[in-house]
């Protein structure tokens, strides 16, 4: 098959050209940086360098493809005149006019924990409006919806407070197994559905693990020799202070503080628990060396 994938050489985006590649399927990964041509074509793919801003360049790229893999990348929460919901818009529509150009009709979306609902989700209402912008779609455009749950390598954000204060604070402590998940095992699970042949738009949440905040504190705090280390919540009004303190754009800091707030009560993962995946193979426990890595490189 001949598959375009989004996301360049990132964390999932890398791993699912890989294992396609090995599968013997023809794959053009798509980067905005030129400097990254050579580490494209050294995995056996074919590069296109352009925007995921640029609808002429998206729909060109795409034109002929069998399947398409697309993803929105982060953006930077600091920078103070990012209104996210509008650029994740923009993406969004983007892409829908470069399929609609392109005439791809098999498309893996990256979407979210969280997509399922435009209330009390915080940040994650973009992911909300892009599956529904995706959705608007012909009915023979066939969708997988993709809805990972909290990548492991989030947990890295944890270090600097670790560091100096001994613990974790965030405004969350989930009591209840809250689901984790590695980009390994979502590019395994992309690689799967991209070359299957479906109809219609599906759904399908990805996770690797399930543990309470409490067992999350107590694989990481052994990794690092810190056998006590304690996960601590702190209040929506602390945790808002301290995001702007730090200098977040305040639509985001609004919008992690909430997002963190139904993960306290569990709320955020109430669609994930009525379509509960099987897990994947990356465990904790397999995260949290790498975690130890950057912890001592830090
Ligand atoms: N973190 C979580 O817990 C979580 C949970 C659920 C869903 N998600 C979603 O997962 C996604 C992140 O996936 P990931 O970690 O695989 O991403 P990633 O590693 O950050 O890779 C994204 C890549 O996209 C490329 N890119 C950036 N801007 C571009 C542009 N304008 N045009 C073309 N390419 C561009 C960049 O590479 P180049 O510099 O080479 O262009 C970047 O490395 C986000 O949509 C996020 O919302 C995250």
């Amino acid at each position: 098959m001949k598959i375009v994938v989004t996301g360049s050489l990132g964390h999932i985006s890398k791993p699912l050209t890989i294992d396609l590649i090995k599968k013997g399927h023809s794959v053009t990964v798509i980067s905005s940086n030129p400097k990254k041509q050579k580490n494209i074509k050294a995995l056996g793919a074919s590069a296109a360098i352009g925007s995921i801003a640029d609808v002429q360049f998206l729909a060109t790229t795409f034109t002929g493809a069998d399947a398409i893999y697309c993803m929105e990348p982060p953006v930077n929460f600091f920078d103070p005149n990012l209104n996210l919901i509008e650029y994740y818009n923009q993406l969004g529509n983007n892409y829908k006019q470069a399929i609609l150009q392109s005439g791809v009709k098999r498309v893996i979306h990256l979407s979210s924990i969280g997509a399922h609902t435009d209330k009390n989700n915080g940040i994650l209402i973009f992911h909300f409006n892009v599956e529904n912008i995706f959705r608007n779609l012909p009915d023979n455009v066939a969708i997988v919806f993709l809805r990972p749950v909290g990548f492991y390598y989030n947990l890295l954000g944890f270090i600097p407070t670790i560091k100096t204060r001994g613990l974790i604070a965030t405004n969350y402590n989930a009591k209840y197994k809250e689901p984790w998940v590695s980009p390994i095992d979502i590019a395994a699970v992309a690689a799967e559905e991209i070359t299957k042949n479906f109809e219609g738009k599906k759904i399908r949440y990805v996770a690797s693990d399930e543990l309470t905040s409490d067992e999350i504190a107590s694989i990481l705090g052994k990794a690092i020799s810190k056998p006590d280390l304690k996960w601590t919540a702190i209040s929506d009004e602390q945790q808002l202070n301290n995001l702007v303190a730090a200098g977040m754009n305040s639509q985001s800091a609004k919008g992690l503080v909430e997002m963190n707030a139904a993960r306290h009560t569990g709320e955020l993962f109430e669609d994930y628990y009525r379509n509960r995946p099987v897990l994947g193979k990356i465990k904790l426990t397999d995260f949290a060396n790498e975690f130890a890595e950057c912890y001592h490189q830090k």
